[in-house]
């Protein structure tokens, strides 16, 4: 199997074959979700909540997310491995987002950038492509805007549905080969992809997208407390975890382990 490339997710949509996306942080994760066949692996800035223990995603930085970038990057085959830019990396200009995207690029060994915004990042957007940088788009409820939307909340409802469409075909414009779509209603999640020429990828946003998206450690239960609706949970590596790690406590605690096998 080659690498997936930005015109096979293209072609993919056109053949009406939905696509998987997961977000991956490291290296056993990466070579395991590759090896599943896992189109796109996004190396998020959710790597502030499942990497470093934020609280959102507003503190983790550019030096923090390069190195997990490079770890993916190396532990792949199959996948194309998309860098998100932090927040405070590209918002300021056409040109920072250039110089931030290069490092990710350059140093993260990622194959695409990801950021966040829809009309009004479309200067930054096209900068990028015009660099030669391929660049998936973020739409919807943007976690990076937390404060100035008030917090986590369904976008696009009602009136709003008219900015969330011309947000995607913003995006699409400034030259984005694929666009998350995240807390959208389903429908006009539907109605943009099927307007739209590039990939939707929804996380939230209902089964009509192109393709869908979730953080690896939501979606196999690795994290605590409660789930958000969109998630569907698919193993429950939390308590295996767990119970390994005591198990392994008490042999040591009881002498089990090590035994005459383990013994030099
Ligand atoms: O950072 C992230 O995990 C994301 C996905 C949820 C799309 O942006
Ligand atoms: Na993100």
């Amino acid at each position: 199997r080659r690498r997936v490339r930005t015109h096979q997710l293209r072609r993919m949509k056109q053949d009406g074959q939905p696509w998987a996306m997961l977000t991956a942080y490291d290296q056993y994760a990466a070579e395991i979700f590759d090896e599943a066949g896992i189109e796109v692996l996004l190396v998020g800035d959710s790597a502030a909540n499942n990497v470093y223990g934020y609280e959102s995603s507003l503190p983790v930085t550019v030096d923090e997310l390069i190195p997990l970038n490079r770890a993916v990057t190396r532990a792949t085959r199959y996948a194309l491995v998309v860098a998100d830019l932090p927040f405070g990396s590209y918002q300021g200009s056409p040109e920072q987002a250039y110089d931030t995207a290069v490092r990710f690029m350059k140093e993260g060994h990622a194959h695409a950038v990801k950021l966040e915004g829809g009309a009004e990042m479309a200067p930054q957007i096209r900068r990028l492509v015009d660099g030669g940088i391929p660049v998936m788009a973020h739409i919807g409820f943007t976690p990076q805007s937390e404060h100035s939307l008030g917090g986590y909340r369904v976008q696009g409802r009602g009136d709003a549905a008219a900015k969330t469409m011309a947000d995607a075909l913003a995006v699409q414009d400034a030259g984005a080969f694929a666009v998350v779509m995240e807390m959208v209603p389903g429908d006009v999640a539907a109605e943009i992809t099927e307007r739209l020429e590039i990939s939707t990828i929804g996380i939230g946003a209902g089964s009509r997208c192109d393709a869908q998206v979730l953080v690896w450690q939501d979606m196999m239960g690795l994290r605590t407390g409660r789930l958000p609706r969109f998630v569907k949970q698919y193993a429950d590596l939390r308590s295996t975890m767990l119970d390994a790690a005591r198990a392994y406590a008490d042999d040591v605690r009881t002498g089990a382990f090590p035994g005459p096998e383990h013994t030099f």
